[in-house]
Order: C-alpha cells, then structure tokens, then sequence
C-alpha cells in the first residue's frame, strides 16, 4: 500500500481539499492552518501519513503521540477511493508506527452519526469507552 509520511509543503493543499470534501465526518479547523500543522509535524513528524496513488493524494491520516497515549484525527480517503483497504493501510501503519514510539493505547474520536466510520473502527478492532470526552476552548 502507497502509504508515506507527509511533505507538508508539497501535499498540504491535497490534504486540505480531501479533508474538506470529508466533512462532517472531519472536521477542518482552526488547527489545520499550515502554521498549525507544521507546529504539529515538529513534535511527531513520523505519524502525519498519507496514501498517495497514482501521484494523487488518496487518503491522509493525522496521528499524536503525547509520550503516555496516542490520539488519530482526520483519518480520510477520498469517495473514489474509498472500499479498496486505504483506510485500513493508513490506520494499521499508524498503529505500527505508535508502537513503534512505545504507545501502548490510543484514542481517537467520532461523531455518533458517523455509523459509517464507527463500524469500520470497529472493524479494524477499536472499542466503544464508557466515557464522556469533554474539551474546553483556551484561545478565546
Ligand atoms: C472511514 C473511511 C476512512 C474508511 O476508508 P476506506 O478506505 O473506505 O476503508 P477500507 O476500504 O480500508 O475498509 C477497511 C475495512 O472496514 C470495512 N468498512 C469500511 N467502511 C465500512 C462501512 N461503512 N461499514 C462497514 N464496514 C466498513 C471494510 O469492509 C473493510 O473490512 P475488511 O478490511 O475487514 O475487509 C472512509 O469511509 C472515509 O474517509 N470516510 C469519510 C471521513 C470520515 O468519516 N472519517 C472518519 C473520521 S472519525
């Protein structure tokens, strides 16, 4: 599978298009600036991964490591692309690669709309927490 870590400055306006054409089930932000993720790629630049296929930008997938629990964003992969295992290759390197910085669990976070993402997480082993994530806005 054509997975690679991203070169920000050349793939960051695919990345961005594919992200936008994803929403709702990502949602692009105010942490997506080129600024934002190139502050992000210094503290983990091996886990911000995309497929490329045929010298497109097929799927892209953000992952963190804060040193005690990973964390995914924005997985995605483009509609025409979609049903032929990217997802799987982008989160199963991901995976191997949070490993591989000693990451023992990790987390990430879906709409509960999302049944379409829900049951392909669970399909690649992902479970359900009985827990309520709550967050808090710091730049305003
Ligand atoms: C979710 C998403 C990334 C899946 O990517 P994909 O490349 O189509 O998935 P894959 O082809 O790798 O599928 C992997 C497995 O999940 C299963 N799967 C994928 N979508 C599924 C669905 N909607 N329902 C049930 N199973 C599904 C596949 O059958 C496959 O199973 P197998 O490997 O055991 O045979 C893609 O649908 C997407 O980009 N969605 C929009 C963005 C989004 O919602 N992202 C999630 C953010 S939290």
């Amino acid at each position: 599978m054509p997975i690679r870590t991203v070169n920000l400055e050349q793939d960051y306006a695919a990345v961005l298009s594919l992200w936008r054409a994803a929403e709702p089930g990502v949602r692009v932000g105010r942490s997506d600036t080129p600024e934002a993720l190139a502050l992000k790629l210094r503290r983990d630049p091996d886990l911000f991964l995309v497929a490329e296929v045929d010298g497109q930008i097929a799927g892209a997938v953000l992952g963190g490591f804060d040193g005690r629990r990973g964390m995914v964003y924005h997985l995605a992969v483009a509609a025409a692309y979609q049903g032929q295992g990217l997802g799987r290759a982008l989160m199963e390197e991901l995976d191997a690669r949070l490993r591989a910085r000693g990451c023992v669990k990790a987390y990430l976070m879906v709409m509960p709309e999302n049944t379409a993402a829900l049951e392909f997480y669970r399909r690649l082993g992902w479970e359900a927490m009985p827990i309520h994530v709550l967050g808090k806005e710091l730049d305003r």
